[in-house]
């Protein structure tokens, strides 16, 4: 298959399992398709034996309170972790919440945690404010390590290894098998941000523990509302996660659940053609005289191109670009002011295509220095026609020659 089928292959096999999820198991006469939104923080019982009895079903999708969840909150959960091919699922507040909560719920103060250099910045912002506080050990490892250099990161002590691949904004495709592997040897669990491959990558068919959505993206599609998955495979780490959650007082909002399955319902078809967009308009960028190089998993020259073929099954909808060494960053604002259908705005995703301006923004412990301080942007693709898409890229990079 080449390339261009490549990125897009998986999405298209998602449509049957995506048009039939949370639907009535049973068909009945004047049964509505979509599944009712129930709001509400009380939930009532016949007797206290009946509560009690709902109560010990809190690993099992019920709620006593509408903190625990809510059925529309419990149907989301099964899509999701039918996609991610994990047993169980627990939705949270949003994407930052879903990368949060795994490693309060698997790490305890004195253990030792081992971050993947490129993950999302919040994430790191997190470990370094929050887990220091509270007594963990962190460190960071590069991305595209080996297995016999990541030996020597693992200490004792080191309970999790937190990955995202591809990386955010500078799409490293890790060698996830390898990974799982060595992490496994030393008795530690490997968490992974798997939003850019949420339908086209299976976690845990590759050894992953946990896996983690920001479901605000291709899942909700539309950019209108923020929600996070969190997904386990095993009973034990289910309970953890589940306890961890509820201690917390973690809440998603129905509406925002329901918001999601019904974005769901057309994510395989909107990203099969926004990710042929997104690797079309990489491809043609690439041979901009005014670029210098463009971070996309699907293209030869992306550190872990070859995991990307071997693992995954498309490729997403966001990629980043660097802009030759002979342009400023004031002339890169300069190119994304003079952009008009690419808004400039932070999330990806949804069906509208956007810009980000990153030198500055993207921490590296183990940096290509010289690229950090780049002229570097993030595109998001959206559903506009593609050839409107290139000529305004191609308008606002003839500012740049002026
Ligand atoms: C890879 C990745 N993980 C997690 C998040 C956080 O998601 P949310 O915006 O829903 O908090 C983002 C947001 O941009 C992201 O890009």
């Amino acid at each position: 298959m080449s390339d261009h089928a490549a990125v897009s292959a998986g999405w298209h096999h998602l449509g049957t399992i995506l048009s039939h999820a949370a639907r009535p198991e049973r068909v009945e006469e004047g049964s509505f398709v979509t599944p009712p939104i129930t709001r509400g923080s009380t939930v009532v019982f016949p007797s206290i034996e009946s509560m009690s009895r709902q109560e010990q079903k809190r690993y099992d999708h019920a709620t006593i309170y509408g903190a625990m969840g809510s059925p529309i909150q419990y149907e989301l959960e099964k899509v999701v972790a039918k996609i991610e091919g994990g047993t169980d699922c627990q939705i949270v507040s949003s994407g930052l919440s879903a990368c949060t909560m795994p490693l309060m719920a698997f790490l305890n103060a004195g253990d030792h945690c081992l971050i993947s250099d490129n993950v999302y910045g919040p994430t790191r912002r997190f470990a370094e404010k929050v887990l220091k506080r509270f007594g963990v050990e962190i460190s960071y490892f590069p991305p595209m390590v080996s297995a016999h250099e990541l030996e020597s990161f693992f200490r004792p002590h080191t309970r999790c290894i937190f990955v995202e691949s591809p990386g955010s904004h500078t799409f490293e495709v890790q060698d996830i098998p390898m990974l799982v592997s060595v992490t496994h040897q030393h008795g530690a669990k490997l968490l992974m941000d798997n939003t850019w491959g949420f339908g086209i990558f299976s976690p845990f068919k590759h050894g992953v523990d946990v896996s983690i959505q920001a479901l605000t993206k291709y899942p909700a599609g539309h950019s209108d509302l923020v929600l996070g998955a969190i997904t386990v495979a095993n009973t034990q780490d289910w309970h953890r996660l589940r306890d961890t959650a509820l201690q917390i007082g973690q809440v998603a909002g129905p509406e925002e659940c329901w918001l999601t399955l019904r974005g769901l319902r057309t994510m395989g078809i909107r990203l099969a053609h926004q990710s042929r967009s997104a690797f079309e308009i990489a491809t043609w960028l690439k041979q901009q005289p005014e670029i210098a190089a463009v971070h996309h998993p699907a293209l030869p020259d992306c550190p872990g191109h070859a995991f990307w073929k071997r693992d995954f099954k498309g490729a997403g909808c966001v990629f980043s670009v660097l802009l030759h060494d002979r342009y400023s960053v004031q002339e890169m604002k300069h190119f994304i002011n003079a952009l008009s259908l690419f808004s400039i705005g932070a999330s990806w995703g949804g069906y509208e295509s956007l810009v980000l301006p990153t030198t500055g923004e993207i921490i590296r412990d183990y940096p290509d220095q010289k690229a950090m301080k780049h002229a570097i942007f993030r595109l998001q693709i959206g559903l506009e026609n593609i050839q409107d898409l290139k000529k305004d890229l191609r308008q606002a990079l003839d500012r740049l020659s002026l």
